[in-house]
């Protein structure tokens, strides 16, 4: 495909109807209308004067890992936020022994991950493996195996839309909840993230309340790091690590969020399922509710690993990852969405919700 010459800037570098399935883990989605690369901070104020110009909506693409993109594309500007530099670190003093890293939105995660496993540092090993990168961590307050990055970012920097200055956001005012920040709820397209600072004890130790990681750790405290290998390892039997030629891997992730409903729905549920309340997975997720796994739900729904429709389908090795089985388009993945969430609201009375991210 031969694109029309770029509409070029100073800074910055537009393109035009530029196929965005390359840029998802899904590898589904229409052209962007126009399309540039966001390298720096500068670029960014740059690119979306482009916009305004041309009264042109505008969307933030990262590392494409959370996204399902509508087969007609985005009729706007995208914007590939890759914004790199150097991270700057803050050492420990003997008033305050914790270190701060402070990251450009555009770092890959998993390498961030490492790097901070390898200083021997806790907080983010449990979140090794995920693909992406460190600017939407904050936006879905990205969690595995008992760590959310709500509890180690210290503060994100963001490009305020609504005044077009750059400010910087405590933790507190991000609102983390579980997969949730003011940034995809309350404040939804207001911000554009470009630097994390994210806080280490150095005294912290790595968290093993999950059953998947105390079966690698029976007989020791393991380190950050062990800890890093072993959660790949898990991921990737659950096909949640990112490998070539994997074609379980063509997925966003977790395709719903683990419903959070009221302690009496497992009571119903059981009634409906005729199972002992005990036999069903759930864990206590305050104020009286409880979170149930959604991929054991769509279990007993009758949507099993490997279940297909058309050339969308289920993951071979977790039921809660959709899969683009070769040539799916946007429509294949909705359809099968669908089909499970109406299949579950009728048999369970509870509502999925999707987790990727779908520009409109
Ligand atoms: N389960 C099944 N069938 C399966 C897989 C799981 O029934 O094929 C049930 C089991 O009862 C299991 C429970 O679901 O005990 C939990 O499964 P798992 O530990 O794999 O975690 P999850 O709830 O499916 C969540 C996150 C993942 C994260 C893991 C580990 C969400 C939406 N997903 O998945 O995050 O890696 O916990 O902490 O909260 C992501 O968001 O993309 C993601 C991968």
């Amino acid at each position: 495909m031969s694109y029309p010459q770029p509409v070029s800037s100073t800074l910055l570098e537009i393109q035009q109807h530029v196929p965005l399935a390359p840029f998802t883990t899904l590898g589904i989605g229409g052209p962007a209308r126009y399309f540039a690369r966001i390298p720096d901070e500068p670029t960014l104020l740059e690119a979306l004067r482009f916009a305004r110009e041309r009264h042109l909506p505008t969307f933030t693409l990262g590392g494409g890992s959370n996204l399902l993109i509508p087969d007609t594309g985005f009729d706007g500007l995208v914007l590939h936020l890759a914004i790199q530099g150097p991270t700057i670190l803050t050492a420990a003093t003997p008033a305050d022994p914790t270190l701060t890293y402070d990251v450009p939105a555009g770092t890959d995660w998993d390498a961030f991950v490492l790097q901070v496993a390898q200083a021997n540092l806790s907080g983010i090993e449990c979140l090794a493996g995920i693909p992406g990168l460190v600017g939407g961590t904050p936006v879905q307050n990205v969690g595995a195996y008992g760590q959310e990055v709500s509890q180690t970012i210290a503060s994100v920097r963001a490009l305020d839309l609504t005044t077009n200055a750059f400010t910087t956001l405590t933790a507190q005012d991000c609102h983390f909840a579980y997969r949730q920040s003011i940034f995809n709820s309350t404040h939804r397209d207001r911000y554009i993230v470009t630097r994390v600072t994210f806080r280490f004890d150095p005294r912290a130790t790595p968290p093993l309340g999950y059953a998947d990681l105390q079966k690698h750790f029976a007989h020791h405290q393991p380190t950050p790091l062990e800890i890093y290998h072993a959660v790949r390892a898990i991921r990737q039997a659950k096909g949640m690590l990112l490998v070539p030629g994997d074609p379980d891997c063509r997925s966003a992730g977790s395709f719903f969020k683990n419903p959070i409903v009221p302690a009496a729905t497992l009571t119903h549920l059981a009634a409906t399922l005729a199972l002992d309340s005990a036999a069903i997975p759930h864990w206590p997720a305050g104020q009286g509710s409880i979170k149930l796994p959604a991929a054991w739900l769509l279990d007993q729904a009758g949507f099993h690993k490997g279940f297909t429709l058309g050339n969308a389908g289920i993951s071979s090795k977790h039921t809660l990852a959709l899969i683009n089985r070769g040539h799916a388009t946007s429509a294949d993945i909705t359809r099968l969405r669908d089909t499970i969430q109406s299949e579950v609201l009728r048999r369970f009375q509870i509502p999925l919700e999707q987790e990727p991210v779908q520009p409109a």
